[in-house]
Formats: C-alpha cells, structure tokens, sequence
C-alpha cells in the first residue's frame, strides 16, 4: 500500500497499522508543497515507523503554477475569508499518490484523515479522478484511536518516535500558501483566537511602523515580477511570503461551514496568497468592464465552492477556467501595494489593457456629453416612474 505520509503523529502510526491489519507492506508518499518541514527527517521518521520505502517528490512547482496561479486569477474565496490553502493541495496529492502507487503496483492507497472532515473527501476524489478502480483506505474511519491522547499511546506501543512535547494541541497544515490551525481551544467560537497559535506570522501589532511599497506585475493575470525584478513562481510567492510575513498579512479566524455538514473553527495564515490576491483585483479593476467584473464574481463563488468540495478535477471546474483564462488574458500590467501593520492596500495599477479613460472620467470638461445622460436616466426609470404610477392609481403609495 502507498500511503500519503506528512511525518505528523497521525500519519505515522498508520504504518505499523496497515501492516498489522491487512498484512502489505507500507511505502510511505511525501509531497514537498514547501511545507518547510525537514523532509530528511521525514524520510527517516518513515522508515523507523516501518515504512518499507518512502518517496519524497518536489512537487513546489507545478503547486505554483497549475493549481495556485490559476485558483489566483479565478479570485475564489470560501465563504468570503478563507483562501483555500488546503482545499488546494489535495487533488495534487492525490494525483501522484495514485502515480506512485502504479509505480509499486500497490493494491492500495492510504490517507490520514480523519472521517469528520473535508480532507477524506478531497483524497478521495482526486484518487477516482486518475484511478477509480484504485482501493483507498482510510484507517481513522476503521480503527477505534479516537484522538491525539490515544494515537500517542499506540505510537508508544509501536515503538513510533513521538516528541510528545513538540506535539502541538492543534491540527495544522501548511504549505507554500498557508498554514492552517484547528482544533484545540479554537473548537470553542466564544474564545477569542489565542495569540500562540500563529506560527509563521509576526503580529500585525510587532510588524514595522513604517509601511512599504511593493509593484507586483503581472502577466496575464500570473503575478510574474517584484519591484521590477522578473520572477518564476516558486521564487515570487517565497519573496511575497516574505513580505506578508514581516508585515502580519494574511490573519483570519473563521467558522467555516464544511462539505460533511458540520461548522467548525479554524485560523489561517494566507501571507503572500493575501498579497496577490489584494493586487489581482487591483488590475481586474482597471482591466475588466463590468459586466465581466460582475460575472467573474459568480465564477469565484462557484469556482471556491469546487475547489472547497476537491472537485479540481472535474469538468466543471476545467470548463470554468476557460472563462477565467480568456478573462485574464487582459490582466497584465503592474499594481502598487501598501503593506502595513496586517493590511494589504492597492494604492495604483497600470495596464496596457486598461479600460479607464481619464477623459471620460475627469470632472474638467472631457469629451463626454453630458445631455446623453438625460434621456438614459429617463429609460433606465422608466419601470420606477410607471410603478409608482400604477400604485397610486391602486390606492397604495
Ligand atoms: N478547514 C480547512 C479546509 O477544510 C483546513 C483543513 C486542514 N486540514 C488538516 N488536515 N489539518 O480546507
Ligand atoms: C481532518 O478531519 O482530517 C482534517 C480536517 C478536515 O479535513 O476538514
């Protein structure tokens, strides 16, 4: 069996699991998606847990450019806050989970999620998108370890290297765009989010004084440079990660509603995704009429509510990007940002493409005749002045 391995406690125990309760061996699959974890203690931690192989694939670059670009140019936001970091990252999982598993010729794969959440579900899916004749087994919905004091006792029990001290109370994930936390304390809405769970960035409160000003340009709606410097994907979203770092970007706490029915708490740190996201819409602003700007915003809810779901690989969500890519094909250009103290302001955006006409919009005269506007506000009430009308007639005002 081939099983998708992050080196946490929950993963871990998994492995002398599968191999006591059905017998296969355990090759153990581990994505690099820039989760800046020690991959070669991982590797380690695999093989001390049982793992007959393990194998680790770079996979930052493809992450960048063909799942968190475009989610970026479709603008999808969850229930308004949350950037999808997770969501994101699973069918990409799944997709060389299952190719790692034809190269073992595996009867099966395995994940660690748990069967309360939306992560089975986006396993799941991405695994019957490449292969749905393919077996998957998901241990926390079969055995009866029902939670982090248990799964500690059966890694003692097995002999599983667990720090029991740097085991953390929360349920984290992180990657390239975000880390997430769950879990713990923040179960309970009533509490405010306690200020130790943040573990990438500084506080809005301890970030500099001082704001800074950042040209992020774009290509096509892909962001392509910083501050005049051309950059690649991997390389700009570290340097913008950087920066939301430093300035405490990219903070939220929310109840989120999840696929499989329940609420549930969480806080995401999103620096450099909040940063991109800020100056996309800055260049859409300029670029897009309206009635384009207006339809992208149906897209980005469906397109978040696909992506949310781990229908990435579905033909809903290619046909939608057909939209979003012909859309973006104007997005280019560069956008001026503020970065201070948590907060992320577009303050310019300029584009070879863009629609604004200063001698249109400018109070001083233009070119715009002012007497076309008399007869459009006739038509455009129209429906208002024969309502009001007809009401009065009626007796009712
Ligand atoms: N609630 C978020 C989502 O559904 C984050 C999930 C985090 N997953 C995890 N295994 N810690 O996308
Ligand atoms: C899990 O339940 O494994 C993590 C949370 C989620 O998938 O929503």
């Amino acid at each position: 069996m081939v099983l998708a391995y992050s080196g946490g406690l929950d993963t871990s125990i998994i492995i002398p699991w599968l191999k006591e309760h059905y017998g296969v061996e355990v090759v153990a699959f581990c994505a690099d998606l820039g989760q800046g974890e020690d991959l070669d203690q991982v590797r380690q931690k695999a093989l001390a847990s049982g793992a007959k192989d393990v194998v680790i694939k770079d996979l930052r670059q493809e992450f960048v450019a063909d799942y968190l670009f475009p989610m970026l140019k479709s603008q999808a936001v969850y229930e308004h806050v949350y950037l999808l970091g997770t969501a994101i990252a699973r069918p990409l999982i799944a997709k060389y989970l299952v190719e790692v598993a034809h190269e073992y010729q595996a009867s099966a794969v395995a994940h660690g999620a748990t069967g309360k959440g939306n992560d089975q579900v986006r396993f799941e899916l991405g695994v019957m998108a490449w292969d749905p004749a393919l077996k998957v087994i998901a241990p926390w919905r079969e055995w009866d370890i029902t939670g982090r004091v248990e799964a500690m006792e059966y890694a003692r029990r097995h002999n599983i290297p667990v720090t029991a001290t740097k085991e953390s109370p929360y349920s984290r994930d992180q990657n390239l765009w975000h880390i997430s936390h769950e879990g713990g304390v923040l179960e309970n809405p009533a509490v405010p989010t306690p200020q130790d769970v943040y573990t990438w960035t500084k506080s809005p409160v301890e970030a500099p004084d001082a704001p800074q000003w950042v040209t992020i340009a774009f290509d096509q709606g892909v962001p392509a440079g910083l501050d005049g410097e051309p950059l690649e994907g991997l390389a700009l979203m570290n340097a913008v990660n950087e920066l939301g770092v430093r300035h405490g970007i990219g903070r939220v706490t929310m109840v989120e509603n999840r696929l499989v029915g329940m609420k549930s708490r969480g806080v995401y740190e999103t620096p450099g995704g909040t940063i991109l996201y800020a100056a996309h819409q800055g260049l859409t602003s300029i670029t897009w009429d309206r009635e384009t700007a207006l339809f992208a915003q149906t897209v980005a809810l469906r397109m978040a509510r696909l992506i949310y779901d781990g229908q990435w690989f579905s033909a809903l969500r290619e046909a939608l990007m057909g939209f979003v890519n012909e859309a973006n094909r104007v997005v280019s250009g560069n956008v001026t940002l503020m970065l201070y103290k948590g907060s992320v302001t577009v303050h310019a955006a300029v584009s070879p493409f863009s629609l604004y006409s200063e001698d249109l919009a400018t109070f001083d005269g233009g070119q715009y005749d002012h007497h076309d506007a008399e007869g459009f506000i006739h038509l455009f009430g129209l429906p208002l002045a024969v309502r009001q009308r007809v009401m009065r007639r009626g007796g009712r005002h």
